[in-house]
């Protein structure tokens, strides 16, 4: 009898259910009216009083332990059972967290779909570039203020090499190397010796743009970048153009956009005027063509430089430059791409 209880503690003490079904087995077997354990209790009844007094009280180990058994099948199962049979598989899934891309970036990646639309193609140009490619060949003079160190980064080794102050670098290196009809895009990271703050900064972003071919003229620009503006910001969007200087245009303007932050009343965005410029613009001068090889008598172009950090502030209303750059996933999950 006492051989009999004890290896029947080892069966139950290494019982295992995976499943429900498992566990009313594991009760038939052990602790139901009928189940073994019971037997023995009947059993028990025929012996001696003393074998009943030693087998009695390991048969009575052997119940609770039975017992105890039991519930621990049944709470084991039931906690893995809310984590694997509960799930509803017609619920939607839920997102993974992947990110998004910076605001500049859905800004510049819009100006570009734009534009390729357009017929212009992207290119490119080095941000560590040389003298004549960022000034002198887009006519600027000797001694203009854009050439001095407060207004430039210099390469300290080599003065004549400098951070490129704007894309219109990619300008000279396009009409060198290839011939007209040209019609290119050309975004990229700029820099300048300027103090940080909400308006300004070290370095930022622009885009420029560039026609050459025979016949073109200032109405193609304009409505060029007329049909910019609606495509980037809706078909009630105003803009207009303002005489303004560039060595490397003549003639040159600014081009404004009405202000989408106060909707032309007046705010700090816009100056209190109702108007935002987003870029430079003009015809391309008879001698950048000309020190790019190309006969200004037979060709013309136009060009212009747009700022993507000033675009992007209308788009989205952000009023601070330095957020671009300072990596605050608060203010970098909110941008999504508004086409
Ligand atoms: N490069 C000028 C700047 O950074 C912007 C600009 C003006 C670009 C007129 C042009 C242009 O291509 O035609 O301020």
């Amino acid at each position: 009898m006492e051989d009999r209880i004890k290896a029947l503690a080892i069966e139950v003490e290494s019982y295992t259910a995976s499943d429900m079904q498992g566990v009313e087995n594991y009760r038939l077997k052990y602790i139901s009216k009928k189940g073994v354990i019971s037997e023995l209790f009947e059993t028990l009844k025929t012996l001696s009083p003393d074998e009943k007094k030693k087998s009695g009280k390991i048969l009575n180990e052997l119940k609770q332990a039975a017992e105890q058994k039991l519930k621990a099948l049944t709470e084991m199962l039931e906690n893995n059972s809310s984590a694997t049979v509960d799930i509803d598989l017609t619920l939607p899934p839920i997102p993974n967290k992947i990110g998004n891309q910076h605001p500049l970036t859905l800004t510049r990646n819009r100006i570009i779909e734009i534009f390729e639309r357009l017929g212009f193609n992207v290119a490119d140009g080095p941000e560590i570039e040389d003298d004549w490619h960022n000034f002198s060949a887009l006519n600027f003079p000797e001694n203009h203020p854009a050439r001095e160190m407060q207004d430039t980064f210099f390469v300290e080794k080599n003065p004549d090499m400098l951070l490129r102050t704007h894309t219109s670098n990619v300008q000279i290196r396009l009409m060198t190397k290839q011939k007209p009809p040209l019609r290119a895009i050309m975004p990229g990271r700029v820099y300048r010796n300027e103090a940080i703050s909400a308006r300004a900064h070290c370095f930022f972003h622009q885009v420029e743009g560039l026609y050459v071919d025979r016949n073109v003229g200032f109405a193609d620009l304009k409505q060029t970048l007329y049909h910019f503006a609606k495509e980037m910001y809706g078909k009630d969007i105003k803009i207009r153009f303002r005489p303004s200087f560039f060595p490397f245009t003549e003639p040159s303007a600014e081009i404004d956009i009405s202000c989408l932050i106060c909707k032309g009343d007046g705010c700090n965005i816009c100056k209190q005027t109702g108007w935002v410029e987003i870029a430079g613009s003009g015809m391309v001068h008879p001698n950048v063509l000309k020190n790019c090889g190309i006969d200004p008598e037979e060709f013309t172009g136009f060009a212009f430089g747009m700022g993507i950090e000033r675009v992007t502030m209308l788009r989205y209303q952000v009023n601070d430059l330095r957020l671009y750059s300072e990596n605050d996933i608060r203010f970098l999950k909110q941008f999504h791409s508004v086409i």
